[in-house]
């Protein structure tokens, strides 16, 4: 899928400008990694790209469609090409991961028939496989809020490997992990984004982690992009530029 973000503004109804002009354009299979210092608007970006806010201005297509301009059923197809593998995990905690898991086919089959087929053999055993995938098979009966961080991030791709996603959307989905744990949670989210030919957008705070997984580096400041570079070619004072104060 292909992202285009032309002229996004976004102002909150506080009066807060959280994104001023911002436009990049993102090729099927491409990926982009996110920087810049707290509330330069890096999350809204994001919420604006899975259709959680509402832009106040410009546009944001995928492929020909205008995801501004979409509402309902339109808007809830669209979303469910989007996977989403968040800080705060938006898992939910009293129930077992598997369920967790099963819960990435709702987009693709609806609220109801998801928690009819949550039964259903051929969808478990989905399930069961997305679990495989990232290394957590043995844990599908856990109640999730007893998983570790890792695990439960682990969850979050194995639950969006039940989406028919064509894009990845990642806000510091390693942040409030141990520096082992966040390399094998990227290496894995990584790896599966380019087997499938995903497109990755990934906000990361830690400048080892950028460096070691970063290819296109965006940085932003003040709500607008202050530079997008190959990541071997970005100058370390442009970087340290965006958290000067
Ligand atoms: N719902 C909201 N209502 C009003 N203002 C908001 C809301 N959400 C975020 N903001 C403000 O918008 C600005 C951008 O916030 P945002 O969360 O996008 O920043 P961020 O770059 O993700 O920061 P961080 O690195 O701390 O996660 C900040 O000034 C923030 O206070
Ligand atoms: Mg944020």
């Amino acid at each position: 899928m292909e992202i285009r973000v032309e002229q996004l503004g976004k102002i909150y109804p506080d009066g807060t400008r959280a994104i001023d002009g911002i436009s990049f354009k993102l090729s099927p299979g491409e990926q982009v990694t996110l920087i810049g210092p707290n509330g330069c608007g890096k999350s809204t970006l994001m919420k604006c790209l899975i259709g959680l806010e509402p832009p106040t201005a410009g546009a944001i297509r995928m492929d020909a469609l205008d995801l501004t301009a979409l509402r309902g059923r339109a808007l809830r197809r669209l979303r469910a090409r989007i996977g989403c593998v968040f800080q705060q995990m938006n898992l939910v905690p009293n129930l077992s991961v598997i369920q967790n898991v099963l819960f990435g086919a709702m987009g693709r089959l609806g609220y109801w028939r998801t928690l009819d087929l949550t039964a259903s053999a051929a969808l478990r055993a989905q399930a069961m496989s997305a679990l495989e995938r990232v290394g957590l098979a043995d844990l599908g009966g856990r109640r999730t809020s007893h998983l570790s961080g890792g695990q439960q991030q682990r969850v979050a791709i194995a639950r969006m490997l039940m989406q028919d996603a064509r894009v990845v959307i990642a806000d510091e989905p390693v942040a409030s992990l141990d520096p082992r744990a966040a390399a094998e949670v990227m290496d894995l989210l990584c790896e599966i984004v380019e087997e499938r030919g995903m497109s990755l957008i990934c906000i990361l705070h830690q400048m080892d982690l950028v460096a070691r997984y970063a290819r296109r580096l965006v940085g932003m400041r003040a709500g607008r992009i202050e530079f997008d570079l190959p990541a071997d070619q970005c100058p370390g004072e442009r970087i340290e530029a965006l958290y000067r104060s």
